[in-house]
């Protein structure tokens, strides 16, 4: 084995003031996870207990294993908007009698769990996650259906929960729909196209169109029992398959569907014993500077990360701006990129090109770790082929078939984050670190450019650049577009699954790792034309 070698050292400034750095980010942070588990607030979240009901982090709480890991995904979903942080929704991957399952739960103290356009993306996404990782799916369902102000922008893309709930199905992956109150209009298809349906007594309520909807259509007169109630649903329209007593009798039947599933994880098991790095995890808080400029050494990262901190380099004296090589995260193998100066040149295009492709050959999973400002720019650069071998990285980052993770430890800009595999090259995971910042390119370089191009189209007409005017413009764009790359903003917009702690991404990767083996994990040897 190789012990990979951290030269960080935990006594020194630069250290401090990282660790100091990222603490406040995580601060900041934690300030808005808050927000999401205070769900509707407290008006809200009184009046729902006084009901008699448990809240929706309570039923996941019962619903998985006990001590069981959660691994929450885009808690921070509609952060930025006029909605509340989570969306009205809670999303994750949870164990239930040792069955790895995507679980979705309502959030009806948040405007009585209606779907806004956060709601939606993220609901989508967990069912990304849910087909690509061979998930069963396991919907805690009470909602109002769709939020109705914003019609416009759910009605016609929300139409996807539904086909994927049935595609899922189609797929031989399980989906499980436990109805804890509510589930109105759309929402009546959510049970009405999962493999599994439990009601409760009393509670359930399950219709097409609610009493003043039906009167309106048909004059007809009718009340939510009768229209939709459990009872109903189980004896008459069997729309329910099972009738529970109370909400903790449904979780019960759900756990005991999930247990005759007689699931079987289709991906190799562990190769080896899980071994705990030799690096102190906890010295992941004082790797990235706060200035995003001073380079740092990923492998500092890497000893932390890995079993055992053992990491087989691969080329590490060709394109020593990206490192590569192989290692295992709880006993599952990985082959890793992780940018080390910033910059992607030829060399590490061409190295990241061949490593994929072994990743491939040997059916080996990838982590990405994000810190890079993109591909060199420069006429020396352009005349060596930049584009073509950038093009190269990102064809064998498109076409792998192994599954892929990225992690935003640092910058990722530009082309960079695509090569690296970026949100659009459908990593299986996303998460950034609080210290990362995505866009175009950095907020300084971005201003400066348009001053260049709005100077220079001034100068075309004759005109004389107002100085002052011109500064102004600068430092309002580069505020805008800083806001705009942090992580917080970003994970609002669902273009990562949740802003993790540095200090738990090993124990993030791992359940990844585990969740990922669900399927079967296979690479390719087709590419397309790779441009030499
Ligand atoms: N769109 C937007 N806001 C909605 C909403 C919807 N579909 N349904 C409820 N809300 C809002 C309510 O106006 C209320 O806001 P307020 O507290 O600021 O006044 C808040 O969400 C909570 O609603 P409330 O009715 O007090 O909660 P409840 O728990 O007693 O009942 C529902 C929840 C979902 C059963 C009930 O609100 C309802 O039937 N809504 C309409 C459902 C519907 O017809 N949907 C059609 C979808 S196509």
């Amino acid at each position: 084995m190789t012990v990979v070698r951290s030269t960080l050292d935990p006594a020194a400034d630069g250290y401090r003031d990282a660790a100091a750095a990222m603490t406040a980010k995580l601060t900041e942070i934690g300030a808005e996870f808050d927000k999401a588990l205070a769900g509707g607030g407290e008006k809200y979240v009184e009046r729902h207990r006084k009901r008699g009901k448990m809240l929706a982090r309570e039923r996941i709480e019962l619903l998985v294993d006990e001590d069981s890991a959660f691994l929450e995904l885009c808690p921070l979903a509609g952060y930025g908007s006029d909605f509340a942080v989570g969306a009205s929704v809670v999303t994750g991957i949870g164990v239930v009698e040792g069955v790895e399952c995507l679980i979705v739960a309502n959030d009806p103290t948040v405007r009585g769990g209606t779907s806004n356009p956060w709601t939606l993306r993220k609901i989508l996404r967990c069912n990304d996650i849910a087909l690509q990782n061979r998930l069963p799916v396991i919907s805690l369902v009470e909602s109002g259906g769709a939020d109705l102000p914003t019609q416009k922008e759910v009605f016609i893309p929300g139409g996807r929960m539904f086909r994927d709930l049935t595609r899922l199905s189609a797929a031989g992956i399980p989906t499980i729909a436990l109805v804890f109150g509510n589930s109105t209009a759309g929402g009546a298809y959510v049970p009405g196209m999962s493999d599994h349906v439990v009601m409760i007594e009393n509670q359930s309520k399950v219709f097409l169109g609610g009493p003043p909807l039906v009167k309106m259509a048909t004059g007809e007169d009718s009340d939510d029992e009768s229209l939709g109630g459990a009872e109903m649903h189980a004896r008459r329209s069997g729309l329910a398959d099972y009738y529970a007593a109370d909400e903790q009798d449904a979780i019960r039947i759900g756990r005991r569907i999930v247990d005759r599933l007689n699931w079987r994880k289709q991906g190799p098991a562990p190769v080896a014993e899980v071994v705990e790095p030799r690096y102190d995890p906890e010295e992941l808080l004082g790797i990235v500077p706060a200035d995003l400029k001073i380079p740092f050494n990923p492998r500092d990262v890497i000893a932390r990360i890995v079993d055992d901190s053992d990491f087989d380099e691969f080329k590490p004296e060709y394109g020593s701006s990206l490192c590569t090589g192989w290692a295992r995260i709880h006993g599952h193998p990985i082959g890793i990129l992780a940018n080390a100066q910033g910059v992607l040149f030829s060399e590490e295009s061409q190295k990241a090109t061949q490593f994929i492709q072994l990743a491939n050959r040997s059916d080996t999973p990838l982590l990405f770790l994000h810190n890079t400002t993109g591909y060199m720019v420069g006429k020396e650069y352009e005349q060596n082929g930049i584009i073509k071998h950038g093009s190269m990285m990102i064809n064998a980052v498109s076409n792998s078939k192994v599954p892929h993770i990225s992690v935003l430890v640092g910058a990722s800009y530009g082309a960079g984050h695509y090569g690296m595999c970026g949100r659009a090259y459908d990593p299986r995971f996303l998460f950034a670190w609080p210290s990362a910042k995505s866009a175009v390119m950095g907020a300084a370089q971005l201003a400066g450019v348009i001053s260049l191009v709005s100077r220079a189209a001034t100068e075309a007409r004759g005109g004389v650049v107002d100085e002052e005017a011109d500064a102004g413009m600068k430092k309002m764009i580069e505020a805008q577009i800083e806001a705009e790359s942090v992580p917080a903003f970003l994970s609002g917009m669902l273009y990562d699954d949740g802003v993790i702690d540095p200090r738990d991404t090993r124990t993030v990767l791992g359940l990844c790792l585990s969740a990922i083996h669900s399927g079967p994990v296979a690479g390719t040897s087709d590419f397309g034309v790779f441009r030499m």
